[in-house]
């Protein structure tokens, strides 16, 4: 039996681990340590090639089109919300990016702006995720039949493959070592 939303909750569980070390980053600049540039430059990396490139765009271009065919949407449903999320996600991301770039440049004066952008950024995507977890994984576990689970199930693997089996593992690995180091 294929279980898309086991894959989709897992890659939650992932970002969570680097969102906790990014908590944990915001702590110790609020407490005015001096964290090293890389440290962020890795979160960053991590949001952007895994939550974003990788975990979003498979929602987009396999889950979420699966659902609507499924019958799901209605207008205003919980699909278009999700999928304004994403947007929003990715307009704070460039905002955080921009930020981490200025504190490469200049810890002390950038120190403030990337605790406020990072704290929003991670408040929007955690509780995008658990809507998702919460209210559209279980619809989908209702609504979509088992050919269609297979289907999705397949072009994830495929997706997998074009990301970069590597880089998956890679990113997995990267997200637990960050929580490791600094997650409070
Ligand atoms: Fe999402
Ligand atoms: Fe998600």
């Amino acid at each position: 039996m294929s279980r898309p939303t086991h894959t989709l909750k897992h890659e939650h569980r992932v970002i969570e681990q680097a969102l906790r070390a990014l908590d944990g980053i915001c702590v110790r600049l609020e407490l005015n340590e001096t964290i090293p540039a890389e440290a962020l430059a890795q979160v960053l990396d991590f949001i952007q090639m895994y939550a974003d490139r990788f975990h979003h765009e498979k929602e987009e271009m396999w889950f979420f089109p699966a659902l609507l065919k499924a019958g799901t949407e209605i207008e205003g449903g919980p699909l278009s919300f999700l999928k304004q999320e994403h947007i929003t996600e990715r307009k704070l991301l460039i905002d955080l990016g921009a930020a981490v770039t200025a504190y490469e440049h200049s810890a002390d004066s950038a120190k403030a702006h990337i605790v406020e952008l990072a704290r929003n950024f991670s408040r929007h995507l955690l509780s995008h995720m658990r809507r998702e977890d919460a209210i559209l994984f279980t619809l989908a576990e209702e609504i979509l039949d088992e050919p269609a689970k297979a289907d999705i199930h397949q072009a994830f693997i495929n997706a997998e493959i074009g990301f970069g089996l590597d880089s998956v593992a890679h990113y997995e690995q990267l997200a637990s070592e960050l929580e490791k180091s600094w997650s409070v």
